[in-house]
């Protein structure tokens, strides 16, 4: 099939050269692992918040055989703040896996490794193994959809196979560099949100949405799937100057990670002690948005030895318990 991408390839290298983003994840040498850990933290993180954080997670952990060394908490702990910590329990069973076996050769491998989905196997693929595969994203979805000014929704399965079929026909021999390419461009210039920069794209001659002057109208979406929302209450009770934390649930959103008395739907048990303080917090995860009422409470010591929660100091809350950035907003009550 021709697209014309045969050609926008080595325009797109070229302006790579010069307009490829400094991030710390590029700098130096990268290892098979080391790619494993930028793109697992990657996923569904904004890049500003990794950039503060891959750094010091690779020197605390700089190979493979160091983490799979680590316990899952110190692992935790580590990845505190960053969010879906499913990510970190899976990068934790990689690291012992390619500790084990070494890192996979093939992206089928690659994909075989705990927490890695078809995209972060084409990016690691590409980055790491030089292997041709596209990791095609929302991104990469709407930079396409754009060029072709594709009027089929995006968020069609078929869409998407389409374009990874498309992309593997013109992967270039710089696998890494196209792939991180096509992420600058889908960051910094074929944006998501207002109107992209088309002065500034290497594709703006070839591009059809640009050369019909409609790049506003791409890409096309189905009817949006909506967000559930729950509803919870969080208690912060006090005594004696700790607070009460609960290990969460095996299953579901951030499962065995400890946080504050939790009561999805609002059921909170009555007359715990006197309310001090009370404040509303809002968290959004892919397909949940949480709606909380936190209630700060000086809970009597005689209360406090019938409930079945940790009773941890503030010390304990921030040096060994990795409490959510969901419960952020109550957390700082806590001093
Ligand atoms: N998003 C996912 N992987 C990335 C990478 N390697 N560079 C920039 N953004 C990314």
């Amino acid at each position: 099939m021709e697209t014309g991408l045969k050609e926008a390839v080595p325009l797109l290298l070229g302006w790579y050269k010069d307009a490829r983003r400094d991030l710390p994840w590029r700098r130096g040498e990268r290892t098979p692992y080391s790619v494993l850990v930028s793109e697992l933290m990657l996923q569904q993180t904004r890049v500003e918040a990794v950039k503060e954080r891959y750094g010091r997670f690779l020197a605390r952990f700089p190979t493979a055989e160091a983490l799979a060394a680590a316990s899952v908490e110190e692992v935790l702990k580590e990845w505190e703040g960053l969010g879906y910590y499913s990510r970190a329990r899976s990068l934790h069973r990689a690291a012992k896996e390619i500790a084990a076996k070494g890192f996979p050769r093939t992206w089928e491998g690659v994909k075989a490794l705990p927490g890695v989905g078809e995209y972060t196997a084409g990016a690691i693929s590409s980055i790491a193994l030089g292997l041709p595969v596209p990791a095609v994203d929302g991104n990469v979805l709407r930079i396409l959809s754009r060029f072709f000014a594709d009027p089929s929704p995006v968020d069609d399965a078929e869409v998407l196979r389409r374009d990874r079929a498309l992309l593997k026909e013109v992967y270039p021999p710089q696998t890494g560099d196209f792939a991180e390419a096509l992420m600058d461009l889908g960051a910094t210039v074929c944006v998501p949100n207002g109107a992209p920069l088309c002065g500034a794209c290497p594709w703006a001659g070839l591009c059809e949405a640009h050369r019909r002057g409609e790049e506003g109208r791409y890409p096309v979406r189905s009817e949006k799937k909506k967000r559930k929302t729950v509803t919870a209450d969080v208690l912060v009770l006090v005594s004696n100057g700790k607070y009460a934390i609960e290990k969460r649930d095996e299953h579901g959103l951030l499962a065995g990670m400890y946080g504050f008395p939790f009561f999805e739907g609002g059921r909170v048990p009555e007359s715990l002690g006197a309310v001090r303080a009370v404040k509303s917090a809002r968290h959004i995860f892919t397909h949940i948005e949480w709606r909380m009422t936190g209630y700060l409470v000086d809970v009597p010591p005689e209360v406090a030895g019938a409930l079945r929660y940790i009773w941890a100091t503030p010390e304990e809350i921030r040096t060994r318990y990795a409490i959510p950035s969901a419960f952020k907003a109550f957390a700082e009550w806590v001093e």
